[in-house]
């Protein structure tokens, strides 16, 4: 079986390893020719717990090559994956020229029949456009060779990848021929032997459709959750005895109800954002989804109008310390970050700013050359007239707070996260801050 994987980031890599770890030949092909070029030394671009082991022994295996040239990527494959990034258009909007030219190509290059699956997330339709270039490309090369076309979204999380192409909850596929069904149902099977989780089986667009409104739902989750939170520290109740209280309803259940700082990452906000142009498109609006995304935009100050509640508006000349950069423990993407806006926000405000994430200070580093990158959690509160919790990374969890106490200039910890004690760090000299509590 042969596969190969357009886009080596952090869902193409990731599949790719995982296929070639289950045993099939996986070419990973990328127009990064510099990503490719670590990969092919052996340097991993992510950070994904245990990935780097598994990509070196399928490697030194020869399940599992990279390249730069896209047409190996094409020729001789039984499948072929596009794992692109949602590149946006200038509506900020998913645009799907990559795609469209992906299959342009691939129409170009088969000359037997393989199946063209999308696996980045692409608006409702895009499927049935691709099949419609494909189908043309091959008419005008005057070859008779078939093919299909699967919409197979992934839902991965960043840190838990691994986990969750090995154990998924479900596999979704959208594919609307027999021997579509069977080849996709053929590569996946193996996966799903050992479980009772099931192949979603449906057409394209219902599957396209799946994805976005499965993101959608655990991003409303999210934002619901810190309005309530927002509106616990208003009445006086305790946001994570409410969440406790919600989470164990079987019908609601524990995940994506954590009170925080908001969401990030490219997934949420690039998602609701197409399904809410996608509505538009079809003359609907989704007034949810526009409440979710003006909520979570609100909930990234929340740190900083803490800070501004306990010192008043002139923050010129405090220092800050911020503890976590990354949008969620265990990746170093900072993209939409609840740390991007806090320390935004900080440095418009005049603060002396000190940093630390375990793995995400390289990107800070880049975007902000007046912070300090601090080497541990203590060496960044020295001096501080706070520290911001932005990600709760695990070892954040238990501090030594006595150590931190004798730091700091003055000892105040906004909470982010809910992750600390409000008494234990009461009872060590801080002032607490969190969220909803
Ligand atoms: N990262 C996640 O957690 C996640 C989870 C589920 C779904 N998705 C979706 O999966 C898709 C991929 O996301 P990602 O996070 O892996 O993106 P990424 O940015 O990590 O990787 C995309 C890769 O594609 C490459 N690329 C771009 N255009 C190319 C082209 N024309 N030919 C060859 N390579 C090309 C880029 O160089 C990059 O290496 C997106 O649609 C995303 O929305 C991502």
């Amino acid at each position: 079986m042969k596969v190969a994987i357009i886009g080596t980031g952090y869902v193409g890599l990731v599949s790719a390893t995982c296929f070639a770890e289950l045993g099939v030949d996986v070419t990973c092909v990328d127009t990064d020719a510099q990503q490719i070029n670590r990969l092919v030394y052996g340097s991993i671009p992510i950070y994904e717990p245990g990935l780097e082991a598994m990509v070196t022994r399928n490697v030194n295996d020869k399940r599992l090559r990279f390249d730069n040239d896209l047409m190996a990527g094409f020729r001789g494959q039984d499948y072929v994956f596009c794992a692109l990034d949602s590149k946006l258009d200038s509506d900020g909007a998913t645009d799907i020229h990559p795609v469209e030219d992906l299959a342009r190509m691939f129409g170009e290059c088969i000359d037997s029949y393989a199946v063209f699956v999308i696996k980045s997330t692409v608006p409702v339709g895009t499927a049935h456009r691709a099949h419609d270039i494909i189908a043309a490309t091959l008419a005008a090369r005057g070859v008779d060779i078939d093919f299909d076309i699967a919409s197979n979204p992934d839902f991965l999380t960043e840190g838990n990848a691994i986990k969750d192409f090995m154990k998924p909850d479900r596999i979704v596929l959208g594919v609307e021929s027999k021997r579509g069904r069977e080849a996709m149902h053929k590569l996946y099977r193996t996966i799903l032997l050992h479980s009772n989780r099931q192949i979603i089986t449906t057409d394209t667009r219902t599957a396209e459709m799946i994805k976005y409104a499965a993101t959608s739902m655990l991003a409303t989750r999210v934002s619901f959750m810190n309005e309530i939170a927002n509106l616990c520290e208003r009445v006086g109740a305790d946001a994570n005895v409410v969440r406790h209280g919600v989470g164990t309803d079987s019908r609601i259940g524990p995940k994506y109800i954590f009170p925080g700082c908001g969401y990030g990452g490219t997934l949420f906000p690039q998602d609701i954002k197409d399904l809410i142009k996608i509505a538009g498109d079809n003359d609907f609006d989704m007034e949810v989804l526009r409440a979710v995304d003006s909520v979570n935009t609100r909930q990234k100050r929340i740190l900083f109008e803490k800070l501004v509640r306990h010192y008043g508006d002139d923050l010129k000349g405090k220092t800050v310390a911020v503890w976590g950069l990354s949008f969620k423990p265990e990746t170093d993407d900072m993209s939409a970050s609840p740390a991007i806006d806090t320390l935004e926000l900080l440095t418009g405000a005049g603060c002396d700013i000190r940093v630390y994430d375990p793995v995400a200070m390289n990107t800070a580093k880049r975007q902000w050359n007046k912070i300090v990158c601090a080497g541990s959690i203590y060496d960044a509160v020295e001096g501080a007239d706070a520290v911001l919790l932005v990600t709760e990374w695990r070892q954040f969890y238990l501090p030594d707070w006595k150590r931190i106490h004798s730091l700091m200039r003055t000892p105040v910890v906004i909470d982010g996260r809910n992750i600390y004690d409000r008494a234990e760090v009461e009872s060590e000299g801080f002032t607490y801050y969190c969220i909803g509590r």
